[in-house]
């Protein structure tokens, strides 16, 4: 059935089913190299909302995988309202709880240049959690500026400016259950 997409979106890149298979193969893989350690599940907001949740339920739905799953959130911004990463990560709100002595599993919905990550790694790993990993939803890794190691990847990503499932152009679309190629025409 054809899908009615709303105004400014010009595709569907992502359907939410296959967001739903990455989410939950993403969960078996952490739940295999967890097994028994608690676990902090820490979001990166804005864009990592969704799929931090569906994370943290699919994690709950996977045999096997850690009961003790903290989940957490901390606001870092590089884009702004623009297309295009400053290069300059902010840190817009921090941690809830001290991480020394976790073990930390950062969820982030998009890297793309590598800047934001790099900085969350770098400044997480200097409060002396017990291990800090990385999962992606999606990943633009031949857009890389810096190098940043991501321990789980969703999809790789189709090189176009996307939304959707938590990823905003100038804060609109992030609710869209897919993720979606942007109408050029928008792009300004
Ligand atoms: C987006 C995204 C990542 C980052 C990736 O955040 O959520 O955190 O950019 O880009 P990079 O690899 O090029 O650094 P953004 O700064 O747009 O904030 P938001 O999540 O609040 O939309």
């Amino acid at each position: 059935m054809q899908q009615t997409l709303p105004p400014g979106i010009e595709r569907v890149l992502i359907s939410a089913d296959e967001i739903d298979a990455a989410v939950r193969r993403m969960a078996a893989e952490i739940a295999r190299d967890y097994a028994g350690s608690p676990l902090v599940l820490l979001g990166v907001l804005k864009g990592a909302c969704f799929v931090t949740v569906d994370l943290a339920r699919a994690l709950a739905e996977t045999p096997g995988a850690p009961t003790d799953v903290a989940l957490d959130f901390i606001a870092v911004s590089s884009y702004g309202n623009a297309q295009r990463s400053s290069g300059e990560v902010r840190l817009v709100q921090d941690t809830s709880h001290a991480i020394e002595g976790k073990h930390v599993l950062i969820v982030e919905d998009i890297v793309d240049n590598g800047h934001t990550l790099h900085y969350l790694q770098a400044m997480l790993k200097a409060r002396q959690p017990a291990s800090v990993r990385t999962a992606v939803l999606l990943d633009k890794p031949y857009r890389r500026v810096i190098d940043v190691t991501v321990d789980y990847v969703g999809v790789t990503c189709p090189d176009e400016f996307v939304v959707g499932y938590g990823l905003d152009y100038q804060e609109r679309f992030r609710t869209l259950p897919y993720v979606a190629k942007l109408r050029p025409e928008l792009l300004s």
